[in-house]
């Protein structure tokens, strides 16, 4: 793909596959709007007062029909929007396209290389001379880590004229990142801290980026506010588990179609992703083992049903493999050589460091047969069999196949919609510091509330006698807040 900016006839830029696919993307995010009555109850309560007006936004995730949804409420509300993918696989080309042509300036397709997917993340950061955005929507938090590194490398740059070195690393990904910002300086030795200046915070939707931010708010690094959307009860328990449970199997079928029912299936990590996982090949019929470094998870499992052991007391014999840890490390090549023959092997973590894909490609003698896109065989030498790895170790779910339902991705950016205007309705208070917080419970209990009306539920409603014994207010919120769920 020659990396050039586009421009629509009304002048906003973009960069997708197929222009030509914006009336299918367009159909399929008309459906998406009525599956997501999180986002549309946020357009018709907030949309006519246009509370995010002069705001800029830039997204870096997963470029989708729901997201299409999302980033088309934000406007609605008033913001102007750029986006990028927050994975090289997640893009739906057809979602991308009709974003692009219609409300917002997006650069993503699916299939990026990591060179491409950098400068996509470039451009979705670049306002023009005024600086950066405003605000940040990010996932995985890449976004949130270039702007940090640009400004650490900036000022290094200006106390000792040392220029980022991209030959630092042995990390590939964080090579391209060294030699991006090393551009930058050398065009504009401000530019990430003029992006800084400008930002009023960040909200970030997965585990593993709001582990990042907690990191950073604890070596004191964390550059801006950053509202933390996925321990929204309304997100993190039911996007990652729902959610998974509904579209890790989506992934495998559309991979393999493999038969679910009789196998072995080996969940590494049993937190709130693994839980769905675990449910879903359950229920498919596999026989579920999980691996567990915490003794409550552990216990969990075992409850259900579900045996815990180790990696290698289960590898011969498992037929399915999916790692859920936020870890690395967690399949090494050494593990997929002692595997069956066409054992499949996959990951739903945010990152591609939980399979030990540098391990693989670098085997002496192994042969990588792409059956298609996102479905490689890998054939050891020494035996000739191979194993099955599916979205090159990156989440299968987002691709091979499109993520989760629209539904629940309607609950998690319900709470994005959310974080994004209180950081912008709160941007001159002083209310949010550099540090990492959660929305708090009246709004999960809202976002919840937004959802039951389109499943048919009533609730129940509280008597002031009732309230009171129980010592909660009649309207909520209905738990403390170290209620567990
Ligand atoms: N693919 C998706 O659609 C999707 C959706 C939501 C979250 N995620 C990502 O999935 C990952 C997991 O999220 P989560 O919310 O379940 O996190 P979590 O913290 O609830 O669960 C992770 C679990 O892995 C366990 N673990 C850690 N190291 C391990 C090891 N070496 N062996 C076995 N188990 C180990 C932990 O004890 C924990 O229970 C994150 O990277 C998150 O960003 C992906």
């Amino acid at each position: 793909m020659a990396l050039l900016v586009e421009t629509t006839p009304s002048g906003r830029e973009y960069k997708v596959k197929d222009m030509s696919q914006a009336h299918f993307g367009r159909l399929e995010i008309e459906l998406a709007e009525v599956e997501m009555p999180g986002l549309m109850g946020c357009r018709a309560e907030f949309g006519p007062a246009k509370p995010l007006r002069g705001a800029r936004i830039t997204g870096s995730l997963h470029m989708t029909i729901h997201t299409a949804v999302l980033i088309e409420t934000l406007s609605a509300l008033g913001a102007s929007v750029r986006w990028c993918s927050c994975n090289i696989f997640s893009t739906q080309d057809h979602a991308a396209a009709a974003v692009a042509r219609d409300s917002a300036a997006v650069f993503a397709w699916k299939g990026e290389t990591l060179h491409e997917y950098w400068w996509c993340t470039e451009r979705a950061l670049d306002w023009g001379p005024g600086g950066g955005p405003d605000l940040i929507v990010d996932d995985g938090g890449d976004i949130t880590l270039l702007i940090h590194e640009g400004v650490k490398a900036e000022e290094e740059y200006e106390r000792s004229g040392t220029l980022p070195d991209p030959a630092s690393t042995e990390n590939t990904e964080f090579r391209i990142v060294l030699g991006l910002i090393r551009g930058s300086i050398v065009g504009d030795p401000r530019k990430y801290r003029k992006i800084k200046e400008r930002l009023v915070g960040v909200s970030e939707e997965t585990t593993t980026g709001v582990k990042r931010l907690c990191q950073m708010q604890a070596n004191g690094t964390l550059l801006f506010p950053a509202i933390n959307v996925n321990d929204s009860v309304t997100k993190s328990k039911f996007d990652n588990l729902y959610g998974c449970r509904h579209s890790l199997p989506d992934g495998l079928m559309r991979a393999t179609d493999v038969m679910i029912a009789g196998k072995i299936a080996v969940v590494c990590g049993y937190g709130n992703v693994g839980k769905g996982c675990a449910a879903a090949l359950k229920s498919a019929g596999a026989r579920v083992i999980v691996t567990e470094i915490d003794p409550i998870c552990a216990l969990q499992a075992l409850m259900e049903g579900i045996p815990v052991l180790t990696l290698e007391d289960i590898v011969p014999e498992a037929d399915i493999f999916v790692t859920t840890t936020a870890n690395k490390d967690i399949i090494m090549v050494h593990h997929m050589k002692k595997m069956k023959n066409n054992a499949i092997v996959c990951n739903i973590g945010h990152f591609d460091n939980e399979i030990d894909m540098h391990g693989l490609e670098t085997y002496p003698g192994i042969n990588r047969i792409t059956i298609k896109p996102q479905t490689d065989r890998w054939v050891f030498p020494e035996t000739q069999t191979g194993i099955i790895v599916l979205a090159e170790g990156r989440m299968v779910n987002l691709g091979c196949a499109t993520g989760h339902p629209n539904f629940v991705m309607s609950c998690s950016f319900t709470n994005q919609v959310i974080a994004q205007l209180e950081l912008w309705n709160e941007r001159a208070t002083g209310k949010y510091e550099k540090k990492v917080y959660v929305l708090p419970k009246h709004l999960d209990e809202k976002v919840a509330a937004l959802h039951l009306g389109k499943l048919g539920a009533k609730l129940t409603k509280l008597t002031l006698e009732q309230a009171a014994y129980i010592s909660v207010a009649v309207e909520g919120p209905y738990k403390p807040t170290h209620y567990r769920y």
